[in-house]
């Protein structure tokens, strides 16, 4: 017996909730007018999030040179927008680095594949002048969180959904849809909606694998959808959901870059991603 969407959105409500002072980490970092001072007393709040935030600042994921001793440290070298990403990676990774049985996805494959796709994302933003480029990293960062839900219901029908992968060679994701009747892309928005995360946010998980449905904000999605791809093309976080995507046409025309363009930006990626484990502590 397959599971319904609605019991899906039951185990999408048992999620916790994000932690108050993540909600006001983004608040206080979208308003100009807020201070180091403010931002510091927020942080230094949760002691568990303060110690995960300075260890992702000392990785070399940031490259700053010398150590990174206190918030306001971080704050000053790294800017409010770094500082927004980092408290929101700190905050999701317990969730992103389990296991994740129905995807074949090993203990911390999942934050792998997700850091992985926030850093390309904003590679490509940044690439294509992307406005913000920081929402494109949030947005990578969070794009498979659906998994993390929907793996627990899977994992009973997950040899049916491989078996159709295999025998008709199509992405994971369309096989969820076949047999399930929705995908984990389709869940993820649903937490991310929860989150109380802003619409282009949504819209970006929700699409991430068919950019061209996208009502909102389709460059965000385009970047989403490309950097996913790119990060399974690596081999970053396979699982077994990752055979046979490809890049949706649409997402090309939409970013204004050309299949012959990937092999640079594959290029360049490739600088980031050479030493994995400096930028994937254990935190
Ligand atoms: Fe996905
Ligand atoms: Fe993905």
């Amino acid at each position: 017996m397959h599971v319904s969407l609605d019991q899906i959105v039951r185990g999408v409500n048992d999620l916790p909730a994000l932690p108050h002072v993540v909600d006001q980490v983004l608040k206080l970092t979208e308003d100009p007018n807020s201070t180091v001072k403010e931002l510091n007393d927020i942080i230094c709040q949760d002691q568990a999030l303060t110690a995960k935030v300075l260890r992702l600042a000392n990785s070399a994921y940031y490259g700053y040179p010398r150590r990174i001793g206190t918030i306001v440290e971080a704050i000053v070298i790294l800017g409010f927008n770094a500082i927004r990403n980092l408290v929101l990676a700190a905050s999701v990774h317990n969730l992103l680095n389990k296991e994740v049985p129905g995807y074949q996805l090993g203990p911390g494959e999942l934050w792998r594949h997700s850091i992985a796709c926030a850093m390309t994302a904003r590679t490509l933003a940044r690439r294509v002048r992307y406005p913000k480029p920081d929402e494109a990293f949030i947005a990578g960062l969070l794009h498979d969180i659906g998994k993390v839900i929907l793996s627990v219901y899977v994992s009973d029908t997950y040899d049916e959904i491989f078996q159709k992968v295999r025998q008709f060679q199509i992405p994971f994701s369309q096989a969820e849809e076949e047999i399930l009747g929705f995908t984990h892309a389709v869940v993820g928005a649903r937490v991310a909606d929860k989150w109380n995360l802003p619409e282009s946010l949504v819209q970006a998980i929700a699409y991430h694998h068919n950019p061209q449905l996208a009502k909102e904000n389709p460059r965000l999605v385009a970047i989403v959808h490309l950097a996913d791809v790119l990060c399974m093309t690596m081999g970053i976080g396979l699982g077994g959901d990752g055979m046979y995507y490809s890049v949706v046409p649409q997402a090309f025309a939409a970013l204004g870059l050309k299949p012959e363009d990937l092999e640079s930006i594959m290029g360049e990626l490739g600088d980031l991603f050479i030493d994995q484990n400096a930028f994937l502590p254990t935190v």
